[in-house]
């Protein structure tokens, strides 16, 4: 169980950045997310998971890192760090980090090296070309920016290989020498005491002509190679990958319990916002459908949202002209395939919807992942460029920049107009209210920790003839002891009351009682069950 961890924990991603700027520069640090830290324990967190903190220009936040081994001037140093790492563990949490591995800034001494001259010693470290006509399969992920994968270089006249902004030159993965260097990276960071990596844009490592340049066989040897190798030295540690990518594809990268221990579900996700709109949970049942059975120490990680844009690429067209005309009706909201918008803007501050997805995001198969001011219902800024908007400091509390920060100016200013400015949401306001978005997520949270089924269980769904009603159990038995966690999670997709009939003669006689909030329900007879579910309810009733 201890090294399968992962299971159960609850993760917390966040940008240290926005988080506690301790030295009044306007940008947030490792020294203050350390004064922070008891914020985290107490809200229930088990893994803190942080955004990029190398030496980077920042062109895309730090994921165009410029040295693997230090932290960026603006966050600390390595010892603020290792002081961090301490204050983690000490408190009963662990800490993964970002690891980019599939390219480095374009300011990173390899590249400036590499593109030096074709024969200077690190030119095969990054994947250069005579034209710009090969890999035409590959598609662009930064469509609003890019052009074009490839980028071209006056100095040597030839051009360089680059999947997200031309600032981002791809690393050459065919060289032994690159991937030597990418576990002495993985060593550094594993020495200095944290528990695993997100790493970063997985299945674009290797490029092959006639093929889409995504998850392809030889990407799959590194990735086991970097598995084997953590396997070796840093046993009980998490390889957690970032691949956006349908299913099936997914699922090579747990290969036979060999590659990742986790990766993300990046189709489900949309799909939960897209039930909600279309009150069915037909897009939700498909999704799942399609997901195959992964291996028994493999877990998915679930979310509602991260520091990108709510990604459309894992939907069909039709789906993402929905979605976009459903959530992102401004088109300062969409940027690439996606749309730029928080959770709780996204639901229009509707509590309501807001802790209906989280009820589905605690109990689906996975481990789940909170975004940073979600646990709050913070709101986004569309005004900013990229995804800044998403990206903005945490509102602590009433005062001075939302208690982030003493700075006169701060990296992205704070949210400060309308229902979501800080002086209506925030941390303090809201954990001094009983019944706020803060506590309902701490207590889910903490429910959630209490039982096994829903990180370890199995997931079966109940779908009722009314398709506004999405049902699923969620059943764990433990072989030591014998006992069985089996709970119906019942959830209403529409703002209408909905009736819902099932069979449940197989618990006749069990009293249903609503872990959520210690009501008993009905005895089960031995006839249909029949429901009444409020608008926009949703129950994990136990039946054990
Ligand atoms: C991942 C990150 C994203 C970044 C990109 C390139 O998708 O989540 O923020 O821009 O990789 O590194």
């Amino acid at each position: 169980m201890t090294h399968t961890w992962y299971k159960d924990a609850v993760f917390y991603e966040l940008y240290v950045r926005a988080f506690r700027d301790s030295n009044g520069d306007g940008n947030g640090d490792l020294k203050g997310l350390i004064a922070k830290l008891d914020y985290l324990q107490e809200l229930g967190v088990d893994c803190i998971w942080l955004l990029p903190i190398c030496p980077s220009p920042l062109f895309d936040d730090g994921y165009d890192v410029a040295d693997y081994y230090d932290i960026h001037k603006d966050f600390g140093t390595l010892a603020d760090f290792k002081t961090l790492v301490e204050g983690v563990h000490a408190r009963g949490m662990r800490i993964i980090i970002d690891v980019v591995v599939n390219h480095t800034s374009d300011e990173h001494p390899w590249f400036i090296e590499s593109r030096s001259s074709t024969t200077a010693p690190k030119r095969d470290w990054y994947v250069w070309s005579k034209t710009n006509k090969r890999y035409e399969d590959a598609r662009i992920i930064f469509l609003d920016t890019e052009k074009s994968n490839w980028a071209y270089d006056e100095l040597t006249g030839e051009y360089y290989w680059h999947r997200f902004y031309s600032q981002q030159p791809d690393l050459n993965y065919d060289n032994p020498a690159v991937r030597e260097e990418m576990l002495r990276i993985v060593d550094f960071w594993m020495e200095l005491g944290i528990d695993g990596f997100r790493v970063d844009a997985v299945p674009y490592l290797i490029e092959r002509e006639g093929t889409n340049c995504e998850n392809l066989p030889e990407t799959h040897d590194y990735v086991k190679q970097l598995r084997a190798h953590m396997n070796t030295k840093w046993p009980g540690r998490i390889l957690l990958a970032e691949a956006n990518q349908w299913p099936h594809d997914v699922r090579a990268y747990f290969g036979d319990d060999d590659e990742f221990h986790m990766a993300f579900h990046f189709p489900i996700m949309p799909r939960l916002f897209m039930a909600l709109k279309q009150a069915s949970r037909q897009s939700i049942v498909d999704i799942l459908a399609r997901t195959p059975d992964i291996p028994a120490l493999t877990q998915w990680c679930i979310f509602l949202r991260n520091h990108d844009e709510l990604t459309l690429e894992m939907v069909t067209e039709d789906e993402r002209q929905f979605m976009w005309a459903e959530y992102a009706p401004e088109p300062r909201m969409r940027q690439n395939l996606g749309i730029r918008r928080r959770l709780a803007p996204l639901l229009d501050n509707d509590e309501r919807r807001i802790r209906l997805l989280n009820a589905m995001l605690f109990s689906l198969p996975g481990s789940p992942i909170i975004y940073y001011g979600d646990e709050i219902g913070m709101g986004d800024n569309i005004w900013l460029d990229d995804r800044n908007g998403v990206r903005t400091p945490l509102q602590w509390d009433n005062t001075k920049n939302a208690g982030f920060s003493e700075a006169d100016a701060t990296y992205e200013p704070v949210i400060d107009t309308d229902e979501f400015s800080y002086q209506r949401v925030n941390v303090e306001q809201q954990r001094a209210n009983p019944v706020s978005l803060w506590h309902f997520t701490r207590k889910i949270l903490a429910l959630r920790k209490q039982y096994r089924a829903f990180g370890r269980g199995t997931f079966e769904f109940v779908l009722p003839d009314n398709e506004g009603v999405l049902g699923y159990w969620r059943v764990y038995q433990d072989d030591t002891t014998g006992q069985t966690e089996r709970f119906l999670v019942l959830i209403n997709l529409t703002n209408q009351a909905q009736q819902v009939t099932l069979d449940l003669a197989a618990w006749a006689g069990v009293e249903p009682v609503d872990a959520l909030t210690g009501n008993a329900w009905p005895v089960i007879s031995d006839g249909p069950s029949a429901f009444e579910l409020a608008p926009y309810a949703f129950h994990w009733l136990r039946l054990d």
